[in-house]
């Protein structure tokens, strides 16, 4: 026999009455299924979205630029230099990178340098200590009327079309050009 004390018996329940119910322990929800992560799985997961997401990116990127119009910005070929006075005796070259022109005035007249090598195309420069243009590409040299003396450029350079606008203004049209034996044509030059 032991001497323990014994549990009190249950008091005997009135016939009808609610069961009651035994209080549950709280839920933890999401832990049941799955055991917690390890750090390596998560950043593992994590590179894998991020080469994903790079990837598609990529592809985007590449679908965009290819749909994307091509527009080639030009100079415009007809455009104005300024007055006939804001141009003294020589070669000047303030319109070569964006026109690719050389405005020259001699004892007569004002003419326009289409700054073209007849060579393969280069531009030249224009180096006023030596009084001359020289090309970088292949080393052909034209005196300061455009005419080749040096190099393998075959011809002088062409000159553009040039008059003066109702206002006064100085109109080149690097469209229309004029070689050599065009040179004292109406429109080649400026009296
Ligand atoms: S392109 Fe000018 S010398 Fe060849």
């Amino acid at each position: 026999m032991s001497d323990a004390p014994k549990a009190p018996a249950p008091t005997p329940r009135p016939p009808g009455a609610a069961v009651p119910r035994r209080p549950r322990p709280p839920r933890q929800r999401g832990t049941e299924l799955e055991p917690p992560r390890k750090p390596e799985q998560l950043s593992r997961r994590k590179f894998a979205w991020l080469g994903l997401t790079g990837t598609l990116g990529v592809i985007g990127l590449g679908l965009v630029r290819y749909f994307w119009p091509r527009v080639l910005y030009e100079p415009p070929t007809t455009f104005s230099v300024g007055y006939p006075g804001d141009y003294g005796f020589g070669v000047d070259s303030r319109w070569q990178s964006k026109y690719r022109i050389w405005v020259c005035r001699d004892a007569e007249k004002l003419y326009v340098i289409n700054a073209v090598c007849t060579h393969l195309g280069c531009t030249p420069d224009w180096l006023s200590s030596a009084n001359k243009f020289k090309c970088p590409c292949h080393g052909s040299g034209f005196d300061s009327a455009g005419v080749n003396f040096e190099g393998p450029a075959p011809r002088p350079m062409d000159r553009c079309k040039v008059w003066l606008a109702p206002d006064g203004q100085v109109m080149v049209n690097t469209l229309v050009l004029f070689p050599t034996d065009k040179w004292g044509e109406k429109d080649a030059y400026i009296a």
